[in-house]
This record gives C-alpha cells, structure tokens and sequence, in this order.
C-alpha cells in the first residue's frame, strides 16, 4: 500500500457514518473505525463499510496480557481489516502474540501497527502517573524500537516525529500521523499540527484526518484537498 489519506470516521452510529460515506461516489475513502463508533455498531459495521468497498483501519488499540490480545487479534484478522493497533507499552510480548494471533492460516495478516505514547500523555503525567521518568520523546523512540523489534509494521505518532521515526526504524517502518490540519483551517483541540503536504515531505506514509473532512462544509471537496496535497 501507498502514501494513503485515513478518514477518521468518529461518529456514534452506523446511520451517521453511512450518510457520511455515501457522499463519496468517485475514490472511496481508506476509513478509521475507532472504538467509539465499534462499541455502538459491533463487528457487523466493519463488515458493511468492508462490503462498500473502504480499506480500515481498526483503531481499538488493544493492551492486555499476551494470550488475550492473541486470540482477539485472530478475531479482527477473521473480519478482513487492512490495519489493527496497540498499545507498544503492552511489552514485546504481547506485540509478537498479536503478529502471531492475526495471522491467518494462509500466512497473510492485517498490517499490526503500535501507539507509543499517547498524544495526550504528557511529560508531567508519564513521570507522575507511570513513574517513567526519562523524556518523553526517547519513550516514544523506545517504544517505536520495540514495535519494530517485536516485527510490526510500523507506529501511530505525531507528524513531527515520522522523520525521526523512520531514522531510527527503517524507511520500510510505517508511520501513521493524525495532527493534520489545512493551512487555512480550526486546529480544536489538536495541539501540535501539520498540512497534509507537510506530512508528505517529512515522509509520513498515512495521515489520518477526522475533522477537517467529517466537519467540512463539502467533505468531498476537503477530501479530495488532503489526497491533492498528500498523495499526488
Ligand atoms: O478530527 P481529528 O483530525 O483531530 O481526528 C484525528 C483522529 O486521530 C481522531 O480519531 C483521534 O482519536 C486520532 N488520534 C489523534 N492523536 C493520536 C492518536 C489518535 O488525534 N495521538
């Protein structure tokens, strides 16, 4: 797979999503389906935006102990996703019993990337609440270290950190960036954020955009703006 735009379709029903993607006749949109939007619908909404011809990315970020994250992962590989995730802090282990619990008998699997830290952990509350007390930036390239060591495809991080990322990595070692925003555009509650050509010319290899598409006045127009400046 290519340099691809990720809607984030963060919506709370399967009658919103749905009038959400039926405005997309022409390319079909790579869609994120995060837990929000699978807590409310179950499996059979993946299955649905599947049969209409989207890629997904599920985003359930999953962390438990090795043996349960195995065997769930089997359970999302059985639904035909392009791209599941996890928490990397779930240890080496539990990443290589997710590689080995998504694999299919026919040896293919869906692409298996890992949250480092999230975006809305600090350095203040990893050092206070996890006691980690080393900077958070060597965290997140530890993290990315041990998802590629574990034999993930790549990592979810900020555009700011793709570069650094694939230094450390490998170019291969895929980065997934939200944090995008139009120049022109609300940044809400996005803190650190880039363009959608921006993130191209550092090397980020999927943006992943939710508002600035599903808030757009014309979100066709905003999205085929994001794959104009990300992919082409
Ligand atoms: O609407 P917006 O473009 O901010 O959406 C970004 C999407 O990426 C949301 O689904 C959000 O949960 C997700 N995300 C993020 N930052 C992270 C990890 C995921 O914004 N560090």
């Amino acid at each position: 797979m290519g340099r691809d735009v990720i809607v984030a379709c963060d919506f709370a029903s399967k009658e919103q999503v749905f009038s959400f993607l039926d405005k997309f006749t022409e390319r079909k949109p790579f869609v994120k389906i995060g837990m929000e939007l699978f807590y409310a619908e179950g499996p059979e909404i993946v299955r649905e935006i599947k049969k209409r011809g989207h890629k997904i990315f599920l985003d359930l970020k999953l962390h438990d102990i090795p043996n349960t994250v195995k065997k769930s992962m089997a359970v999302l590989s059985n639904l035909d996703v392009d791209i599941c995730n996890l928490h990397a802090a779930g240890t080496k282990r539990m990443m290589e019993a997710a590689l080995e619990g998504l694999t299919r008998p026919d040896g293919t699997r869906p692409l298996l990337i890992a949250v480092t830290q999230l975006t809305s952990t600090d350095q203040e509350s990893m050092e206070n609440d996890l006691l980690i007390k080393e900077p958070i930036d060597k965290v997140v390239m530890h993290y990315a270290k041990c998802a590629a060591e574990a034999g993930l495809d790549g990592v979810v991080c900020s555009p700011l950190e793709a570069e650094k990322v694939h230094n450390l990595c490998g170019k291969e070692f895929l980065t997934v960036t939200p944090g995008v925003r139009f120049a022109d555009g609300d940044i809400g509650d996005q803190k650190r954020v880039m363009t959608p050509a921006q993130a191209k010319e550092i090397g980020s290899d999927y943006i992943v955009v939710g508002r600035p598409i599903t808030a757009a006045e014309d979100v066709v127009a905003a999205y085929n703006r994001c794959v104009a400046e990300f992919c082409d």
